[in-house]
């Protein structure tokens, strides 16, 4: 499986903290947003991964993930000149997907819950054309928006509706068949000027090939592009990790569980961050797993 963690756009619903930094990298309590998404893929068994950024921020990214080699990951970088929409991810994936299955999720967008890790396996077994991740939400016209039948199926997918037919915001995490970068080829601008998303899951969706995986309660999804969600998913984040006293997506220790790095590899990665909390963590989970 590919994946492509998609962190561009010019995040100006967050100016001023924007104007010089990429959102992607604004902290969410102890870490910078990306690690999130990033954490997320690595929970999805996915290792080979294109990171697409504004031609601005990506030597930051870079500079912050290297080649992915030390965590056991493959990262390549490409730049989005303009935000021409989120489907551009497949016109400028194209060759790094290479006909495959992928991941595609969104930089600024937070999962966190209990079997997680199964629940996306199963999206990858049950894959056909398209799988996507519905959260039920009190602002759904903020989000596409999926409509259910009462077996679950999806039934319709409408961007930012005015008036929302169910709560069930549409995720930024989607799996795709390898027949997805053929129909990103085909899509036209929306009226907004972008290609959609939105779009390319209706095609799925006309097809009978797309479905939908819900993240039912005590599951935590947050768009962290606003003042207010970022702020909610810090706090979020914060109280998890003090009242645990385990880390909310710690890549280093992913990349430990998951078998891609060994003890040592994962200690020497703290020992370089041990002046920081976080550091002395993935040192002390080398230690506890070894
Ligand atoms: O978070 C889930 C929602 O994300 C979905 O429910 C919507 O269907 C989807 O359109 C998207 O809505 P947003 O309003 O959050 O889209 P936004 O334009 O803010 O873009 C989402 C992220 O993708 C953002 O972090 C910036 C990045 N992006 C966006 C565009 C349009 C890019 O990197 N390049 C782009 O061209």
């Amino acid at each position: 499986m590919k994946g492509i963690l998609l962190a561009g756009g010019s995040g100006t619903r967050l100016q001023p903290l924007t104007l010089a930094m990429s959102k992607q990298l604004l902290p969410v309590y102890d870490k910078p947003m990306i690690y999130y998404p990033l954490a997320t893929l690595m929970l999805a068994g996915v290792h080979d991964i294109l990171i697409i950024s504004t031609p601005d921020s990506l030597p930051d990214i870079q500079r912050l993930f290297g080649d992915g080699s030390h965590l056991g990951l493959s990262i390549g970088y490409r730049a989005q000149p303009e935000p021409r929409g989120i489907a551009e991810a497949y016109l400028l994936g194209a060759a790094h997907v290479a006909g495959q299955p992928s991941a595609l999720i969104l930089g600024d967008n937070f999962f966190h819950g209990s079997g997680f890790r199964k629940l996306l396996l199963r999206g990858w077994e049950s894959l056909d054309g398209c799988t996507l991740f519905s959260y039920p939400v009190t602002d759904p016209e903020r989000y596409a928006v999926g409509e259910l039948d009462a077996h679950g199926n999806l039934v319709s997918i409408e961007e930012k509706p005015v008036r929302p037919l169910s709560s069930n915001a549409i995720t930024g995490l989607y799996f795709y068949g390898s027949d997805v970068v053929d129909i990103a080829r085909e899509l036209h601008p929306s009226a907004r000027g972008e290609l959609e998303i939105t779009d390319i899951n209706r095609i799925y969706l006309k097809d009978g090939r797309a479905k939908v995986m819900e993240l039912g309660r005590g599951f935590t999804w947050i768009d962290a592009g606003t003042q207010l969600s970022l702020l909610e998913a810090s706090e979020y984040v914060r109280i998890m990790e003090s009242r645990q006293g385990v880390r909310v997506a710690c890549i280093e220790e992913i990349a430990l569980r998951m078998g891609l790095i060994d003890a040592d590899s994962c200690y020497r990665l703290g020992a370089e961050m041990a002046n920081s909390e976080y550091g002395r963590y993935v040192m002390s989970i080398a230690g506890s797993i070894a």
